[in-house]
């Protein structure tokens, strides 16, 4: 029975024991030692599917721990799982949801039952009120008050109505059309705001209000001050419409705020914000790279639903990286996982990843309520190589943490420069290889007195310059990034959260623990600002306040 109904203690189950009998085998595994003695471990542990190549040799794994993670995975019901994921059952079980982004790129003809009502019609009929919508524009039909045509589109929204259609947009700049620039307004400061608009002209500017609630604090107040911008900057009230549309699931509040009817475009509370950015949450990203490569994205990811719903579990490419990821966190102790793209239009995946999986699988209890029998998830970060090579890999390689890394590469460059490009794959390459191998005592000795130091500063300095190594990564090759593989690539981590949390047994589309701090800045601000007594804080915020209240001007 799927987990989100019998939600199970996954360390009872007789796969756990045997992993952690076998993670006391491992002990003193060895990457070196395992590539030493077996020439077709590449081989052996690389796949590839939906125009991903993974590179998963360089895991603390042989072919006994794979074997006994796809165990753990088929006595925690994982395959019933995943279809019911795919099916629309409820798997949100504290808000008795389905969670079907998987509905969003599914071709016309297949059908999804939400509460007995197939939901694709409607889910195509948005598809084509964006389409309508991303033609008008690029062909000005579409146009601003002065009748100019739209230049600039500034998405309004935060969390998962900005950060899926931002990494989209970035990634895809290789295929931005008409000249549509796309910019995101996310947080309640004046400075973003300022900074942004003072790039823009009220004339051919449009405002997308992305908001599945149309309740975001930062969204609401973004979008009256973008409105009063907008006037401002000459911008008539009468044609007001042609500069505000909406994405949203709640219609009344949209209509509200001004928006007509005819520019909402709904979404669905069986999508979840972090989940959102195949829905018409992705309008900036169709109208920056036009709807057939939209299209090309969707189709993408619906290739990683087939193979997440297909593929054994062995050559699956999702469930492999969960299993590994539920292997360190729950068997090794990891904490964190790193990912780092070496692709300038990836540069800011891990923000999205960041929603992705820690809003997903920040979780501590289970989907029936009961507490967490294990470490659940992990603290994602990262960024950009070989930035990070100057920045935190120090830390990768010689800190006392253990922490796992997922690493993303192009084949193929869009902006060859030079031998650039072969420059940044060779350090890609090479710093998952140092993670591997590391350097020995005996390697910094000999490295050290080849340089010909003396003996007394080789032993000095030897300590300093050796490296663990022996530390995990995968190596995610794609050969070009195109809509399509970008898809697939982001429906893979979607996946891989997914199968995580079903695994450990909790719910990945619910957010409860974001309510409280929602709650406590309505106090907070009414303190702040003298609606209620200061007095009624707890000592630091009170203190806070005052500091605040004494210096604060503007
Ligand atoms: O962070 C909480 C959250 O609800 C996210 O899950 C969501 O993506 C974001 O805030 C924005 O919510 P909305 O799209 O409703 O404005």
């Amino acid at each position: 029975m799927p987990y989100y109904q019998t939600p199970h203690d996954i360390t009872l189950l007789p796969a756990w024991q045997q992993l952690a009998e076998h993670r006391q085998t491992m002990r003193d595994f060895s990457l070196r030692q395992a590539f030493a003695e077996d020439p077709k471990r590449f081989a052996s542990f690389s796949m590839d599917s939906c125009g991903l190549f993974l590179d998963y040799s360089k895991n603390l794994v042989n072919e006994q721990t794979i074997a006994l993670l796809m165990r753990l995975a088929r006595e925690a019901g994982l395959q019933p799982s995943i279809e019911a994921l795919l099916d629309g059952k409820p798997v949100n079980a504290s808000e008795g949801r389905p969670a079907l982004h998987t509905a969003l790129r599914r071709p016309v003809g297949e059908q999804v039952l939400v509460n007995g009502q197939d939901v694709m019609p409607e889910v195509h009929r948005v598809l084509g009120q964006m389409t309508d919508l991303v033609g008008r524009i690029h062909s000005s039909l579409w146009r601003g008050y002065s009748e100019k045509s739209i230049t600039d589109v500034v998405n309004i929204g935060i969390g998962g109505s900005y950060l899926g259609p931002e990494l989209v947009s970035e990634a895809l700049l290789p295929f931005r059309q008409r000249g549509v620039r796309c910019h995101y307004l996310a947080n309640i400061d004046g400075s973003e705001f300022r900074e942004l608009t003072a790039r823009l002209n009220a004339e051919t500017t449009l405002f997308i209000v992305s908001s599945k609630s149309f309740s975001t604090l930062e969204t609401l107040k973004n979008a009256l001050a973008a409105r009063e911008w907008y006037l401002a900057s000459g911008g008539c009230e009468g044609k007001l419409y042609r500069h505000f549309i909406a994405v949203t699931s709640n219609r009344q509040a949209a209509i509200d705020f001004g928006i007509r009817e005819e520019n909402i475009f709904p979404m669905w509370d069986w999508v979840g914000g972090r989940y959102s950015l195949w829905s018409a949450i992705g309008l900036p990203t169709a109208l920056a790279i036009g709807m057939a490569n939209f299209k090309e994205l969707l189709t993408g990811a619906y290739s990683m639903d087939r193979h997440l719903r297909d593929a054994p579990f062995e050559r699956n490419m999702p469930v492999l990286l969960a299993m590994l990821g539920v292997w360190y966190q729950n068997f090794w102790g990891a904490r964190s996982h790193a990912f780092l793209p070496y692709d300038h239009y990836l540069r800011n995946f891990v923000k999205h990843l960041q929603q992705l999986d820690m809003e997903s699988n920040g979780k501590s209890v289970l989907q029936d309520g009961r507490p967490a029998p294990c470490d659940t998830g992990a603290v994602v970060w990262g960024g950009v190589g070989c930035n990070g090579q100057h920045a935190y890999h120090q830390l990768l390689h010689q800190g006392t943490q253990f922490i796992p890394a997922d690493f993303i590469v192009p084949v193929v460059s869009y902006n060859p420069l030079g031998d650039h490009h072969q420059w940044l794959y060779a350090n890609c390459l090479s710093q998952s290889q140092a993670l591997m191998l590391g350097k020995t005592r005996a390697e910094a000795e000999a490295e050290l007195r080849a340089k010909g130091l003396a003996e007394a500063e080789v032993q000095r300095l030897a300590p300093h310059k050796v490296i663990p190594g022996n530390r995990p990564s995968n190596t995610l090759v794609i050969e070009h990034i195109d809509p399509r593989r970008l898809g697939a690539l982001v429906a893979l981590y979607e996946h891989k959260v997914f199968v995580q949390s079903a695994i450990w047994g909790i719910n990945a589309f619910d957010q409860w623990g974001v309510e409280l701090g929602k709650e406590l800045g309505r106090n907070v601000y009414d303190s702040l600002t003298g609606q209620r007594p200061a007095s009624d804080e707890d000592g630091s915020t009170r203190g806070l306040i005052d500091f605040f209240r004494s210096r604060h001007r503007g």
